[in-house]
């Protein structure tokens, strides 16, 4: 499942529950044997593990589970508006101990502002780790904000999970922590705009656009208003009648190697998104694509047919 499709199908229950993080899976079958009312929402980064529970799930045929193969800040920030979520799990996320790892933590101010800014009023986090450094940015987040916290030193659940087990055999301590929302909290962390119909322009230009564009265009890098962009040069494709431009996008809680396509058919060219579908259509992409078009308007001699840029 993609974003847009979650975006949609969470508006079919009455209430969504998310697991960060699901490793081997357990969690997420407890979650769907007590919460039958909820979707619940896997979200793992590891191909390797998400491929393993999603041919599991599908197998067993569990109906009210999605799984989205992506960094859990990415849906949380763009497929949630704030205050939609129940509950949010995440049982032993990576510690990321070393000090150039901190963006990457689930506990960083910046991840747990987003957590939070997606839980419902009376929504609740729960989170399980054996790292002194992500109960020690969790104790400070919650602290600094005056914000309730249940500690506890045994597990609220009744499964367990591999690296419960793991960290338990070897006699590690690990902290529970259960974090009630209330209705006060303000964390400040809107909604993710994502772009749903396909962005694309046609115009009409001379024979030779393509190998010209190809000579003009000069790769770029440039920062704007959040988004961070650098481009490649731009190259032919196979079929010789379609030039690919890969262009890195970094911006809020996503970054992603997309390909600006400029295809021939007939007299016309289609400057649009390549492989669409694998591409979250966002704020800065959109920019993207419209700075593309307006350098063809800017350096050839062409006529806008049709189009939604
Ligand atoms: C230490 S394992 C714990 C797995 C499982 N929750 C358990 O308790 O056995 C951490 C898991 O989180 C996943 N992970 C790490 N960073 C993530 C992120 N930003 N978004 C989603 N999953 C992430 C890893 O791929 C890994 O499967």
């Amino acid at each position: 499942m993609n974003i847009l499709e979650l975006k949609e199908k969470k508006g079919n229950y009455p209430g969504v529950v998310v697991e960060i993080g699901f490793g081997h899976g357990e969690f997420l079958h407890y979650l769907a044997d007590v919460k039958l009312n909820f979707l619940i929402v896997g979200i793992e980064i590891a191909s390797k593990y998400f491929k393993k529970v999603m041919y599991r799930m599908l197998r067993e045929g569990i109906p009210n589970v999605v799984l989205l193969k992506e960094d859990a800040r990415t849906v949380l920030y763009y497929a949630f508006e704030p205050n939609s979520i129940d509950e949010i799990y995440a049982n032993f996320p990576d510690p990321w101990p070393k000090s150039g790892q901190k963006k990457r933590r689930i506990t960083n101010e910046k991840s747990l502002r987003l957590i939070f800014s997606r839980l419902k009023k009376g929504g609740t986090f729960y989170l399980s780790t054996d790292s002194v450094i992500l109960k020690e940015e969790l104790l400070e987040f919650v602290r600094e904000r005056g914000m309730e916290i249940e500690k506890r030193s045994g597990s609220p659940f009744p499964i367990k999970t591999k690296y419960e087990r793991k960290w338990q055999s070897s006699n590690k301590e690990i902290h529970y922590f259960i974090i009630k929302k209330s209705d006060e909290d303000n964390f400040g962390v809107e909604e993710g705009e994502v772009i749903v119909t396909m962005p694309h322009v046609v115009v009409e230009a001379s024979k030779s656009f393509l190998k010209d564009f190809i000579g003009k265009f000069k790769p770029f890098e440039k920062k704007e208003k959040g988004c961070h962009f650098k481009s490649e040069r731009a190259f032919l494709a196979n079929t010789e009648d379609e030039i690919l431009i890969p262009i890195l996008i970094n911006e809020e809680f996503i970054n992603q190697r997309i390909f600006v396509s400029l295809r021939r058919k007939g007299e016309e060219y289609t400057l649009k998104l390549y492989e669409r579908d694998k591409i979250i259509v966002t704020r800065c992409v959109l920019k993207d694509l419209y700075s593309i078009k307006d350098f063809i308007l800017r350096n050839f001699e062409v006529k806008i047919v049709r189009g939604n840029l």
